[in-house]
């Protein structure tokens, strides 16, 4: 398995499971046969409503000796209504009770964008925080806080762009991940760059198009990543399935990814793919495909009387 290093001598794998949208017995015994097959990174987020299945996994696979808790890689994610800075290393110490554990590797901002405490998800423009009241400069800076504690190894946060990173950037700490969708149709060429110039790694979500999502949260015309041009051919020369060159790409690029799976072969599959290196060629091959698409738009937290325009707009 590759290794991305982090700040502090932090070493997270390369290839991590994605558990959002799967549930109870069905993720416990998944996370059993991914961590029995090699998997020591697992991706979770308060707002998956799974940690307690996450925390049973873990204990299990510890208790079986599969694994010792320090062999795994632990994510968790602030969620939108904990960004005021008094909420922050409550909602932490939360996730751990959830998952029964001591500390977390990697503890995420989940959105750039804020709720009042207790909305899960808004109905209505006064269950938004404006930026003006919640600024995300004192969210991180109550990470970094909460990081002091030894709750949790790295900070950092997911779906920001590089002008949510640029606020953040007073702080004089910036973030050890960015966690964001990215794949051949949405290469984030330009978020690399501002990451790779401030050390800050990526780590690509939805990297097979999150094809799993409730059918509302869909496009009708949304494209088939299994089906873009050459990738077929591509997965042919490398006597593997488009699933694992989508994976490998990432890899590859010395990015970090967090495919979902439940499926005992797509974790077969998915942790093969981490073995794969394509070549540069190849990589460019697949950067070129590029269409700024995004599976996950955000357009879902649009509001703009709070503020809030489209969350990914430049
Ligand atoms: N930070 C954020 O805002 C954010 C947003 C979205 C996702 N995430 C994280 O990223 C993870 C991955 O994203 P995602 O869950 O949206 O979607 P994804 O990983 O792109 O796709 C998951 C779907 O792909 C299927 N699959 C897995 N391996 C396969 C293979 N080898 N061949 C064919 N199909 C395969 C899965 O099937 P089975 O499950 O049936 O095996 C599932 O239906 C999430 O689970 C979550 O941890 C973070």
């Amino acid at each position: 398995m590759k290794y991305i290093a982090l700040q502090n001598q932090v070493k997270m794998p390369a290839l991590g499971l994605g558990t959002w949208k799967a549930q109870g017995q069905e993720l416990v015994i998944a996370l059993l046969e991914a961590i029995k097959m090699g998997y020591r990174h697992i991706d979770t987020a308060t707002i998956y409503d799974n940690e307690i299945e996450v925390g049973q996994a873990i204990a299990m696979a510890v208790e079986m000796g599969l694994c010792t808790r320090e062999d795994l890689f632990i994510t968790s994610k602030l969620w939108n209504d904990r960004h005021e800075s008094h909420e922050v290393l409550p909602a932490l110490e939360a996730s751990l009770e959830r998952l029964k554990i001591d500390y977390l590797d990697l503890y995420l901002i989940h959105w750039p964008i804020a709720f009042k405490s207790g909305v899960v998800l808004p109905d209505s423009a006064s269950d938004y925080l404006p930026l003006s009241e919640a600024p995300l400069l004192d969210t991180w800076l109550a990470m970094h806080e909460a990081k002091k504690t030894g709750l949790t190894r790295a900070i950092g946060v997911s779906n920001f762009t590089p002008n949510h990173l640029s606020l953040l950037e007073a702080s004089n700490i910036m973030p050890a991940v960015n966690q964001v969708e990215m794949h051949p149709l949405l290469t984030q060429e330009k978020l690399r760059a501002y990451c790779q110039d401030k050390g800050i790694a990526l780590t690509a979500y939805a990297p097979l198009g999150s094809t799993d999502r409730a059918e509302g949260m869909k496009s009708t015309d949304e494209p088939n990543l299994f089906g873009v041009a050459g990738i077929d051919k591509m997965a042919e020369q490398y006597g593997c399935s488009p699933a694992q060159i989508l994976i490998s790409y990432h890899i590859s690029r010395g990015d970090s990814v967090i495919p979902k799976a439940v499926q005992t072969q797509h974790l077969a599959d998915n942790l093969k793919a981490a073995e794969i290196t394509l070549s540069a060629s190849d990589i460019k091959t697949l950067s070129e495909l590029n269409k700024d698409y995004r599976f996950i738009n955000g357009h879902f937290f649009d509001c703009p009387e709070r503020g809030y325009d489209w969350v990914f707009s430049e």
